[in-house]
C-alpha cells in the first residue's frame, strides 16, 4: 500500500493538543514519497514548533500572509492549486467554525477556501465542544460542502474528561489518505445511476408520507464513484446534502412514481445502477388540492395504493453486461429478506443493513453492511463512515 508517492498534500494544522500528533502524521506521510506542505495557524505554533515541522517535511512552514523577514507574499491560490488533497488535522472548533462560514483571516482558512482537491477534516476538542449544536452544524456544512471529515474518537481527552473528541491516529488517517489517492481511476469510462433520499408521497400541497432517509448513504457512494472516474447520474428524492464533485449530475425528484420514470430514461445508458433510495412502498390514492382542514374533518381516512418497484422494473429490462445492485434495509430477519429481495428484484448483488445495529442506516454518518452477491457469497464489514462504505461496495461490484 503506497499510493502517496509524489502527491502534493498540504497538512493544516491548528491549535489544539493533538498537533503533537501531527508530527508523526508528517512523518508518515513523507516516508511514503509525499510532497507535504504545511500551513499552521497562529495557535498552532504555540503547541508546535515550525522548526520540528520544517526539519521533517524539508519546506518552510508557512503561517503569515507575508514572510517576516523579506516581506515576500504567500501565495494561498498558488497553495490550494498545487494540492493534490488538503488534510486539516487536528481541526479545532475555532478553525472548523471559520471554514464553515468563509471567515478568512489566517493562511490555513484562505488555503482551504481556495483549495480545488479533496479536503480532509480531522477534528480534535474536549468532549463538550464536540458535542456543541454549533460545532456539529459546523461540521454538517463542511460535508454539505464536500469535505471529507475523518471522526474523532472516545477516550482520554487532554482535559482528564472521557468522550468523544480525540483526533484520530495518524496512522488511520494516513490509512484514510492512501485509500482516496488508491481508488482513483477505476471507473474511468463507466456511467453510473444512484438513487438516494427519501421519497415524498402527497396527501395534500403541504403534508407527504415520507421518511428518515437523509440522502447521506447515497451521495456517499456518488462521490466515490465519481472520485474514481465515472460519470454519476444521481436520481434523488428531498435531500439536504449536495454532491461535490461536478462529475455528479443530480435529477431531482419527489414522489416515487418520479423516480421510477427518471430512473427508466437513464438507465439504458448506464453500466452500473445502485438503487440507494429508501422509497415510499405506497402513496395515497387521492390527493387534496387544498389544505386539509381540522375544523372540516374530523377524522380523515387516507386510502393507500402500492407504489411502483423501482428496481424490479429496472431489473426486468436489465441487460447484458449491466449491474444492478440494490440495499435491503431490515429491521428483523435480515438475511432472509435480503436474499428474497435480491432475486425477486433480478439484483446482482444486495446491501443489506439493519436498524438493529447502532450507528447504521438513517440520517447517520456511519453504516454497518454485509453484501451478498447473486451467487451466494457474503461480505460482512465492520461499522465504517458512509463513505468507506461506499469504498467497500463498489469494491464488491468490481469483484463481479
Ligand atoms: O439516506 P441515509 O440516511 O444515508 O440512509 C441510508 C439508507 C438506510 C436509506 C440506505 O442505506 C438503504 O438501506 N436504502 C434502501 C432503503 C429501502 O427502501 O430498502 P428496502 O429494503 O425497502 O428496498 C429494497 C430495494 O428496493 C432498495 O434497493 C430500494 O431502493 C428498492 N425499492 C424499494 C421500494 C420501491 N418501491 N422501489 C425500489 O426500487
Amino acid at each position: 500500500m503506497n499510493n502517496l508517492k509524489g502527491k502534493h498534500i498540504v497538512l493544516g494544522i491548528c491549535g489544539g493538543i493533538a498537533a503533537y500528533k501531527s508530527v508523526s502524521l508528517l512523518r508518515l506521510l513523507v516516508k511514503a514519497g509525499a510532497e507535504v506542505q504545511v500551513v499552521i495557524t497562529p495557535a498552532g505554533k504555540e503547541f508546535i514548533t515550525p522548526v520540528t515541522l520544517s526539519a521533517l517535511s524539508q519546506k518552510p512552514v508557512v503561517s503569515e500572509f507575508f514572510t517576516a523577514n523579506t516581506g515576500q507574499w504567500n501565495s494561498h491560490v498558488d497553495l490550494g492549486l498545487w494540492a493534490d488533497c488538503m488534510v486539516i488535522a487536528p481541526a479545532t472548533a475555532s478553525t472548523i467554525g471559520k471554514m464553515a462560514h468563509g471567515i478568512a483571516d489566517n493562511m490555513l482558512v484562505t488555503t482551504y477556501l481556495s483549495a480545488k482537491s479533496q479536503v480532509f477534516v480531522a477534528p480534535a476538542m474536549d468532549l463538550d465542544m464536540m458535542a456543541h449544536p454549533s460545532t456539529t452544524a459546523n461540521l454538517e456544512l463542511l460535508r454539505n460542502y464536500g469535505n471529507i471529515i475523518i471522526e474523532p474518537e472516545s477516550g482520554e481527552l487532554a482535559s482528564g474528561l472521557v468522550g468523544k473528541g480525540r483526533m484520530e491516529e495518524p496512522e488511520k488517517i494516513f490509512e484514510v489518505l492512501d485509500r482516496f489517492f488508491s481508488s482513483k481511476r477505476d471507473l474511468e469510462g463507466k456511467k453510473v445511476l444512484i438513487t438516494a433520499g427519501p421519497t415524498h408521497e402527497k396527501i395534500d400541497p403541504v403534508r407527504f408520507i415520507g421518511n428518515h432517509s437523509s440522502g447521506k448513504m447515497g451521495y456517499a457512494l456518488a462521490e466515490e464513484c465519481a472520485a474514481r472516474g465515472a460519470e454519476v447520474t444521481i436520481v434523488s428524492g428531498p435531500v439536504s446534502v449536495k454532491a461535490a464533485n461536478p462529475a455528479i449530475r443530480v435529477v431531482p425528484v419527489e414522489s416515487a412514481r418520479e423516480m421510477l420514470a427518471a430512473c427508466e430514461e437513464v438507465f439504458p445508458h448506464v453500466d452500473i445502477a445502485i438503487m440507494c433510495a429508501a422509497v415510499a412502498d405506497y402513496a395515497p390514492r387521492d390527493v387534496y388540492d387544498h389544505k386539509i382542514k381540522r375544523e372540516h374533518i374530523d377524522a380523515p381516512v387516507i386510502h393507500l395504493v402500492k407504489n411502483p418497484d423501482i428496481a424490479a422494473t429496472l431489473g426486468k429490462s436489465k441487460r447484458e453486461g449491466q449491474l444492478l445492485i440494490g440495499f435491503a434495509l431490515e429491521t428483523d430477519n435480515e438475511f432472509g429478506n435480503a436474499e428474497e429481495k435480491l432475486a425477486r428484484k433480478n439484483l446482482d448483488m444486495i446491501v443489506l443493513n439493519s436498524m438493529r445495529d447502532k450507528g447504521a442506516c438513517f440520517g447517520t454518518d456511519t453504516n454497518k453492511v454485509s453484501i451478498i452477491r447473486a451467487d451466494g457469497t457474503t461480505l460482512d464489514f465492520g461499522l465504517k463512515s458512509k463513505r468507506e462504505v461506499a469504498a467497500d461496495i463498489i469494491d464488491a461490484v468490481l469483484s463481479l
